[in-house]
């Protein structure tokens, strides 16, 4: 049976996961969210994976939840979900994500795709949360991520309708931080990922917190929360090699101390 989950690397820094069920278009089974969990523990545990990319096929990121698995699982069965727990650790990965969708991005694909701190997407991507046309709703942050990133006007509209939107829209509405051509998706996360691989490890880990935290906290809490993640750079090596790199001008060599 071929694989379900590709991954590639560290090369430069990134692990490359590709998602590979092109019969389901990638829909998001049991296996292939534990396969992706599994290797998020390994990228984690690996000091040379500075960055992880997720992507899919062109024709599909991932066309969603499993509908067939769903089908089979009635109320306790839902409660005893394995994939609860799937999702919980790619929500508390620590290292840089970033997802590189073309095509179908819907349901919980691109649930998937929000769990990315940066989402690049090729112009033939789709993006939408069609559960209520199952007479679901979304169940893996589709509520919740998607009116943080659009809006709530925009969100309610996708969530409601289950109506999809174009590239061109999740840029303008600030779901993606870029668009490219489909054949460039990867190749542009990738760089993006290597860009950010080559700073300092623990400088990255604490901006990105910090950028996050901006959701959950109010201003005041954010901006402490900032301050204090600032401060506690000034007793890496990372900072004294940062600073004095460019008072050399040379390249600074991040040590990750
Ligand atoms: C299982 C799926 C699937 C899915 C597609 N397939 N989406 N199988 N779960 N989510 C399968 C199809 O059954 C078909 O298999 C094959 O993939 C190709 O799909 P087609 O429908 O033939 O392709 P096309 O006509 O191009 O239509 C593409 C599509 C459509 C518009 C994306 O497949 C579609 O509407 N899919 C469902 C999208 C959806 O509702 N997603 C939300 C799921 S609920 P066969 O064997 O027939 O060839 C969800 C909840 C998340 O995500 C909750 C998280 C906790």
């Amino acid at each position: 049976m071929p694989q379900i989950l590709l991954s590639e690397g560290p090369d430069q820094g990134v692990r490359l996961l590709t998602l590979n069920r092109p019969e389901a278009l990638n829909a998001l089974n049991t296996a292939l969210l534990e396969a992706l969990s599994s290797e998020l523990d390994t990228a984690e545990a690996d000091p040379e994976t500075r960055a992880v990319v997720i992507t899919g096929s062109e024709r599909a990121f991932a066309a969603g939840a499993d509908i067939n698995e769903m089908a089979a699982r009635d109320l306790v069965g839902m409660l005893e979900d394995p994939r609860i727990k799937h999702w919980a650790r790619i929500a508390r990965f620590t290292k840089p994500l970033i997802t590189a969708v073309n095509g179908f991005c819907l349901g919980g694909g691109c649930e998937l795709a929000m769990h990315g701190d940066i989402m690049v997407a090729g112009t033939n991507a789709r993006f939408g949360q069609p559960e209520i046309n199952l007479g679901i709703m979304p169940g893996a942050g589709g509520t919740q991520r998607l009116v943080r990133a659009v809006g709530q006007s925009l969100a309610m509209q996708m969530v409601l309708t289950g109506e999809p939107i174009s590239a061109q829209r999740a840029l303008e509405a600030g779901l993606v931080s870029e668009i490219c051509q489909p054949e460039l998706t990867i190749e542009r996360a990738v760089a993006i990922a290597r860009t950010i691989a080559s700073k300092g490890p623990i400088a990255v880990r604490l901006a990105r917190e910090a950028v996050q935290r901006a959701e959950d906290m109010d201003l005041a809490a954010g901006l402490r929360f900032e301050r204090h993640a600032f401060t506690i750079l000034a007793a890496t090596d990372d900072r004294r090699e940062g600073l004095e790199a460019f008072r050399n001008k040379r390249k600074p060599r991040f040590s990750g101390r």
